[in-house]
């Protein structure tokens, strides 16, 4: 039996398509079940939250992989950013080891570290360091850029295309190289095949291009058959803005800054798509799959 945690996200639902139709035993952790769509009658199911530790342990049970996807970019209601990605990490790690898990997957970021200016990535960093000091073999992918057609994030971009300027936030100089959550679930499902020995082992996941997110930015309106002009709003002015925003509105934002300053952190593999190749995968070009040219 494999648990997949996160299986209602990006990166999730590609992979749940692929193990279910590989005829994989499958057990989603799940907050919401209907999210699941069509695919929630062909797995089971274990209703669980990060914020809530003993949920982990009733979803181990009789299970011999485990892939950790969820994870949040933003402060919820129920835990910050530190306790859904490094605290849940630790404690849903630990919980494997205790119910005898033979391997562990985690999604982490490219460039992790517990200095980083960014949130998100001082706690991948310490989710990192607990999954990697466990005594269960372990498989971390660090990624760079995931996206899909669709997904928040390019949607956001999509309806921001509507106004006559397109507002980016700070420079738009951070670079990246954007990789498809098609071709990340496909190198998961490699890695899994693989099934290599060693106990801690990492692939950095990286598209072709290496791309700003001002360039980003253009190949979605390319993509729209739109041309607006980029309207680069200060970094402090955007980090005010959506703090007041979230105080306002919680959940309801539209945006925060935790997610905003994602997109001002570089996120670049010197093993460029090295080791997606490693894996059996030759990922896409953000622009050809976009349509954007
Ligand atoms: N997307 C990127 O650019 C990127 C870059 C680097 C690393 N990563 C990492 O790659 C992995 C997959 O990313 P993704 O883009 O597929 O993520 P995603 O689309 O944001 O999906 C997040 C998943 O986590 C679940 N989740 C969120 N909060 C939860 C909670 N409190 N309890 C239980 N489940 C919860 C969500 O479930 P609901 O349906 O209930 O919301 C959803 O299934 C993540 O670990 C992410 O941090 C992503």
């Amino acid at each position: 039996m494999l648990l997949l945690t996160g299986a209602t996200g990006v990166v999730g639902s590609a992979l749940l398509r692929r193990l279910v139709a590989g005829g994989s035993r499958v057990r989603c952790l799940v907050r919401d079940p209907r999210r699941l769509g069509a695919q929630r009658v062909r797995v089971q199911i274990a209703l669980g939250d990060l914020t809530d530790p003993p949920s982990f342990r009733n979803a181990l049970r009789g299970v011999s992989t485990v892939v950790h996807l969820a994870a949040s970019i933003r402060d919820q209601p129920r835990g910050s950013i530190e306790e859904l990605n490094g605290i849940a990490t630790w404690r849903m790690v630990e919980a494997a080891e205790r119910s005898g898990v033979e391997r562990f997957v985690f999604f982490s970021v490219l460039d992790a570290s517990t200095h980083h200016r960014a949130r998100f990535f001082r706690a991948k960093a310490l989710a990192e360091q607990a999954v990697s000091e466990a005594s269960v073999r372990s498989i971390v992918f660090a990624p760079s850029l995931i996206y899909a057609p669709g997904d928040p994030r390019l949607t956001l971009l999509e309806r921001l295309a509507l106004l006559p300027t397109m507002p980016v936030p700070g420079r738009g100089r951070a670079i990246c190289q954007p990789i498809w959550a098609e071709d990340v679930a496909d190198c998961v499902i490699g890695a899994l095949r693989a099934n290599d020995a060693a106990p801690h082992a990492l692939y950095e996941l990286a598209g072709p291009e290496t791309l700003s997110h001002n360039e980003i930015v253009r190949a979605v309106l390319r993509s729209l058959n739109r041309s607006r002009p980029l309207l680069h709003i200060p970094t402090p002015l955007v980090s005010r803005s959506l703090r007041m925003l979230e105080a306002a509105l919680g959940p309801r934002a539209f945006a925060t800054w935790d997610e905003a300053e994602l997109m001002e952190v570089p996120m670049i593999s010197a093993r460029g798509v090295a080791d997606a190749e490693a894996l059996g995968v030759s990922p896409q070009r953000m622009r050809a799959v976009l349509g954007a040219g």
